[in-house]
């Protein structure tokens, strides 16, 4: 969220703004208000005057012509990522704000979480703040921005049936719409309508499911059976090849404009393929995959790199209590690191009531601080609190880290972390059979953080821990790699 203007709000001394220099409403208007009261906020051209790009502009007619009556009442427009999505909604919720001749215009910005609603409001408060004449008509609350003179605002609202209740719209946005669940669409179309005119407007990259409402809009726009439903996507031709540049630019428009070509030329070697049609592509791909493509694990099997006695390791451990296997993964802190496998034990083929044999784990831990510098021990405490606890006083505290493998926001970048070291072939692994198994058993999971991996839900029994545990151990090895302890300065 933006943060508010704390205290008690001066009343607006500026008088109301005279928008009649502006063409009459519809996408002119919203064309010349942009030129004339709003700016760039960041990135290329910078503190310039908004140009709605060509492409933009036909999007801007689609929504808003110049016959009101002939305004579509819903819209769905699918980008893909850094394409001004959010810029975009940011201006069309700033004219619909200031300039479109409503008088207590409602602008309600929905958005699964808040952090995703933050980014219009966020964006449209920095493009206020750039222009004083905006910037002196409003008064800024943490989820809304209101304009007195005239009574309107521009509102955030959380994607909950509940919250959508009640209001009366004249432009409705959703920011991300692949997020959200169907009875939210439902309550966010419902709400809107009353008006004369008013727009629910979508815009996002596609979802990763087809069960999803944003799959259903798309089909419902692709058949392109409604004029009052306003239906753009921005895809490149299905199946092309990866790297094809002429297909990213038919998904890109933006490319080689405000989206950088570079970016997207790293992006294209570093993100996993089914992520980067989706997001950088425009396609839909579905969830169904694997982390990696078959065959380029095995093709990283290094079994004749020994780890010596003595050799720098982190080591990663993903402790079960009896269904899941318990695993201890290394990883050598050097440049291209080396993962190997310290040892795992799993309940299969053992009788029923099987549990970890615990002491025979803590052993295993002892032997590898004995035979190797261990840097750190990177465990999750998920049923171990108290072995983790017996370790960090026998090992020192400093080199036995609790690493909460459930929580995204550090899997996410460890994930990626060895998803690329793995693309650009930095790191080998000793080939046993356990980690293979499981690393070919683990599905990439897209979440808000990045990807993540996670089981085959119908195939329970496919375990993943000791790819988890490589993932852990990796991204550990490094961070100790890169943040090698610096000699200390001589002062005097
Ligand atoms: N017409 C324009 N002129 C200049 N810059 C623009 C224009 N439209 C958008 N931008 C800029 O493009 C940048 C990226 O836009 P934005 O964050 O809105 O993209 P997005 O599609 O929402 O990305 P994401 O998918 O990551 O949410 C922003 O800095 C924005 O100001
Ligand atoms: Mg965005």
């Amino acid at each position: 969220m933006p943060p508010a203007r704390p205290g008690p709000k001066a009343p607006i001394t500026a008088p109301p703004l005279d928008f009649s220099d502006l063409p009459p409403r519809g996408w002119k208007r919203i064309d010349a208000f942009a030129k004339e009261y709003l700016k760039v906020p960041k990135g290329v051209g910078a503190k310039e005057p908004f140009r709605l790009r060509r492409w933009q502009l036909d999007i801007v007619k689609g929504l808003f012509p110049q016959r009101v009556n002939a305004r579509p009442r819903q819209g769905l427009l699918s980008l893909p990522r850094g394409n001004g999505k959010t810029a975009l909604a940011a201006v069309l919720a700033l004219y619909c704000l200031f300039a479109d001749e409503v008088h207590a215009a409602q602008v309600l910005v929905v958005a699964s979480d808040e952090r995703q609603a933050g980014h219009v409001l966020r964006a449209a408060l920095g493009m206020i703040e750039l222009d004083p004449r905006l910037d002196e008509q409003v008064h800024v609350y943490t989820d809304r921005i209101v304009v007195p003179h005239t009574g309107s605002e521009l509102r955030v609202l959380p994607a909950d049936v509940g919250a959508l209740q009640g209001w009366d719209p004249t432009l409705m946005i959703v920011d991300e719409l692949h997020v959200v669940t169907a009875d939210v669409w439902e309550a966010v179309s419902s709400a809107s309508g009353k008006r004369e005119s008013s727009l629910t407007l979508a815009i996002s990259t596609p979802s990763d499911s087809i069960e999803s409402v944003m799959w259903k809009l798309v089909e419902y726009g692709r058949s392109g059976e409604d004029p009052s439903f306003y239906f753009r996507e921005y895809a490149a031709p299905a199946g092309c090849d990866l790297t094809d540049e002429a297909a990213w630019k038919i998904a890109n428009p933006a490319l080689g404009d405000f989206l950088q070509i570079d970016a997207m030329r790293a992006m294209s070697r570093t993100v996993r393929e089914p992520a980067f049609r989706r997001y950088r592509l425009g396609q839909w791909v579905g969830s169904e995959d694997t982390w990696l493509k078959f065959g380029v694990w095995d093709a990283l099997a290094a079994p004749e790199r020994t780890v010596e006695p003595g050799t720098k390791v982190v080591l990663g451990f993903d402790g079960s209590v009896s269904g899941d296997s318990t695993v201890l993964v290394g990883c050598t802190v050097e440049a291209n690191p080396h993962v190997f496998m310290v040892g795992s034990w799993n309940s299969e083929g053992q009788p029923d009531g099987w549990q970890v044999p615990r002491a025979e784990v803590s052993s295993a831990v002892r032997k590898a601080f004995a035979d190797y510098d261990v840097l750190e021990l990177a465990c999750d405490p998920w049923g171990w609190r108290s072995e983790i606890q017996g370790w960090a006083e026998e090992f020192g505290e400093k080199r036995v880290l609790e690493f909460d493998t459930s929580f995204r926001k550090r899997m996410a970048p460890a994930t990626d972390l060895l998803y690329q070291a793995i693309q650009e072939k930095r790191v080998s692994h000793d080939a046993d059979a356990v980690l293979r198994a499981h690393v070919s058993n683990a599905q990439a999971v897209t979440t808000p953080q990045g990807d993540v991996l996670q089981k085959d839900e119908r195939k329970r029994k496919r375990r993943i821990d000791a790819a988890i545990g490589a993932v852990v151990a990796h991204a550990r090895a490094v961070h100790h790699f890169t943040n090698k302890p610096r000699r200390r300065a001589l002062s005097w």
